[in-house]
Formats: structure tokens, sequence, C-alpha cells
């Protein structure tokens, strides 16, 4: 079976097994009742092992609530949403923790926690993992600051640190655990327009060496040239 999907998306083929993401016919409400309103509309979606896209749109028009779904973070109330071919429809509490095992997240606020140090924020990024000796998480996640141009500020606590530094500790926790899904949610929006190049730049380098995909949500017209291909969303619809 094939679909021709909108101009911002691509033909979705079943059984396709290089695709990271495919997402299919997804509707989403919020509230019940009267004040039930659709927000999302029909969207198909597909991303590409290790392709870098884009997401833009106006405030409002559903971008984070699908980055949310994607992520397992929000039940996916219809349609079909595939990560790495498991399907998201009524999947279950160990399938939704095993899809977000393989996410690494990064916020517009950098999402740190502040009374950990820059290191031991990173291994945080580690530990939802489990297993790994306390010794390899300490090593890993001081080759992840260092991948960050942060290796020297591994004793820093976040207050020690500018607004571009803190975002790329954030980065440097998503990608050590080395997921196959990276979404960033608006990451630039606190940041001055070099600091947010450095920071997006940065992730495209990260990814790339590792082969993850990147979903990044962006009013930062600067920045659209790091991507692959920009879909935009208005209205809970992809233009
Ligand atoms: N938890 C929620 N409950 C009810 N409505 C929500 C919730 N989250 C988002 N919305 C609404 O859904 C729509 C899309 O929001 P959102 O996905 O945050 O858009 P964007 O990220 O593009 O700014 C908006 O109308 C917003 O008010
Ligand atoms: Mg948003």
């Amino acid at each position: 079976m094939s679909l021709t999907v909108s101009p911002a998306s691509q033909t979705l083929t079943q059984g396709d097994s290089t695709a990271t993401i495919a997402v299919q016919q997804v509707n989403h409400y919020f509230g019940k009742g009267d004040l039930r309103k659709q927000v999302l509309f029909d969207l198909n979606l597909r991303l590409d092992k290790g392709e870098v896209v884009i997401m833009t749109g106006p405030s409002g028009s559903g971008k984070t609530t699908l980055l949310t779904l994607i992520g397992g973070l929000r039940s996916l109330q219809s349609g079909s949403l595939r990560f790495l071919g498991q399907e998201l429809l009524d999947a279950n509490g160990a399938q939704l923790r095993w899809v977000r095992r393989q996410v690494g997240y990064i916020f517009q606020a950098h999402n740190l926690h502040n009374s950990l140090t820059a290191l031991q924020n990173v291994v945080m990024g580690l530990e939802v993992q489990g297993g790994l000796p306390v010794a390899v998480m300490a090593e890993r996640a001081q080759q992840a600051l260092a991948d960050v141009g942060l290796g020297d500020r591994g004793h820093s606590y976040p207050s020690q640190l500018s607004g571009g530094q803190k975002q790329r500790v954030a980065i440097a926790r998503a990608l050590v655990s080395h997921p196959a899904l990276v979404l960033a949610d608006e990451p630039t929006a606190a940041l001055d327009s070099k600091s947010g190049r450095e920071v997006v730049t940065i992730m495209q380098t990260l990814a790339r060496e590792q082969g993850c995909t990147i979903l990044l949500v962006t009013h930062d017209n600067r920045i659209l040239d790091v991507a692959d291909r920009i879909v935009s969303m208005e209205d809970g619809r992809f233009l």
C-alpha cells in the first residue's frame, strides 16, 4: 500500500524499514464534551533515518502536540504512528517507555537540574537507560560534554554557565545515549543569534556522526539552512 500525502511529506510505504517515524492520518483532540477541540488534522509525516527536518508554524498551530505524540509523551488517539516500525496506537506503558528511551529531548528552556553539575546532568541522560556502571556513565558523559565544546566545564553548575552553554549541556544530555531520534522544541528561542546558530550546528554535526534523525521546531528563520527538509504547520495541518 502507498498513499500520496501533503507536499510537506513524502510518500509513505508500508513496511519501509528506513523510516524512523511514519505518521499517518493522525488527528488529535483536547478536552471533553462541549469543550472538545480538534488541534491536529489528518497529519502525514515521514522522517527518514539521519534526516534533519525543521517544523515551523505560528504559535498554537499544534507543533508541540505532534512532538509529544511522536516522542511517546502523549497517547495517540487515532491514525497510525510508527516509531522504528513499532505502532504507537494503543501502545502499552512498556512500549511507550521503550520509545522514550530512543528519544533525546531538547526544550526551549534548557531544563537542567540546577542542583547538579553539568556532568551530573549529562549522566542523567544515561541513567534512564539503566544497567551501566557509574564509571562508564561518567566517562561517556565527559565525552559528550567534550563533543559540545564543554569538556572543561563538567564541574560547573547551570547558574555558572551562559544560556548557550546550558543549551549545549542539554544537547549533550540528549545525545549521550545515542538516541535514534532527537526532538527539539524551539531550542534556540531563548538564545542570541550567535549562540543559537552554534547550538543548532552542534546538533547537526553530532546527529550526522551518530546517524540519528532530528525533528526541530523553530521560529528562527536564521537557522533554516541546517535542515534537509522544512515542513510548515498551520491550524493543525501541514501546508
Ligand atoms: N494540554 C492541553 N490542553 C488543552 N489544549 C491544549 C493543550 N496543549 C495544547 N493545547 C492547545 O492545542 C493547540 C496546539 O498547541 P501546541 O501544540 O502547543 O502548539 P504550538 O506548539 O504550535 O504552539 C493550541 O490551541 C493549544 O491551546
Ligand atoms: Mg510549542
